[in-house]
């Protein structure tokens, strides 16, 4: 199977995780991309969806299911999104699409993250892809330089020959050579650099469940 044959297949599979009668968190990117189009085969049996990202926003709409503001949602009882990396215990890298912030808000009004994700996006440990990090952008180059300072390579993330600016206004950088050995420990110091938005490790708002797709088939690992 392609890449793209086991994203739909994880997309389809996440439905059975979807409550109907509630409201569903969604996440950005090319998997999720999958599940929402599988989503609206059933949009009639739900309310509709809070959304991680403008991009997401935009093709929830166009197949006809409502998107709420999240500040109206109290909380979901599941959040699906994609990953760029996934270790053996939930903890994720992602940001890949830029939209870590709004996927890390949703995430935590959520009582159950799903990771769709392809075989090759599980990790013994977290690192390899580059971090992406989300930053106001006066504090760009200091948050680059203590990233050197742990022995990592920060660049700003380009868009059209200009840095990135995500759905907040903000830039985005990207963080290559860095061992994540304790993705708690390290998501909790580098949240409280000054200047930094959202890091891009998803280790406190971990998955409890990755629908994994694999050449014999959707494999579920819980955390
Ligand atoms: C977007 C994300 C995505 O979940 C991550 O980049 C995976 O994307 P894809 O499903 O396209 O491989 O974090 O910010």
């Amino acid at each position: 199977m392609t890449q793209d044959e086991l994203k739909a297949l994880v997309g389809q599979a996440a439905l059975k995780y979807v409550v109907p009668g509630e409201i569903v968190g969604v996440g950005t990117g090319s998997t999720v991309n999958k599940f929402i189009d599988a989503l609206a085969t059933m949009k009639d049996q739900i309310k509709g969806a809070v959304s991680s990202s403008e991009a997401s926003t935009v093709r929830l709409k166009a197949l006809g299911i409502p998107v709420f503001d999240s500040n109206e949602v109290e909380s979901l009882s599941v959040y699906i999104d994609g990953a760029d990396e996934i270790d053996h215990q939930g903890h994720m890298v992602k940001g890949g699409g830029a939209a870590l912030t709004r996927e890390k808000i949703v995430a935590a009004q959520s009582k159950q993250f799903v990771c769709i994700a392809d075989e090759s996006k599980l990790v013994d440990a977290l690192g390899a892809f580059p971090l992406p990090v989300e930053v106001i952008p006066m504090a760009t180059a200091r948050v680059m330089r203590q990233f050197a300072a742990m022995g990592g390579q920060a660049v700003v993330r380009q868009k059209d020959g200009q840095p990135l600016v995500t759905d907040n206004g903000q830039h985005i950088v990207d963080v290559k050579g860095l061992k994540i050995t304790d993705p708690v420990a390290f998501e909790t110091e580098v949240s409280q650099w000054p200047g930094v938005v959202t890091v891009g490790v998803f280790a406190l708002q971990k998955a409890q469940v990755c629908l994994l797709g694999t050449a014999a088939g959707v494999k579920t690992l819980s955390y």
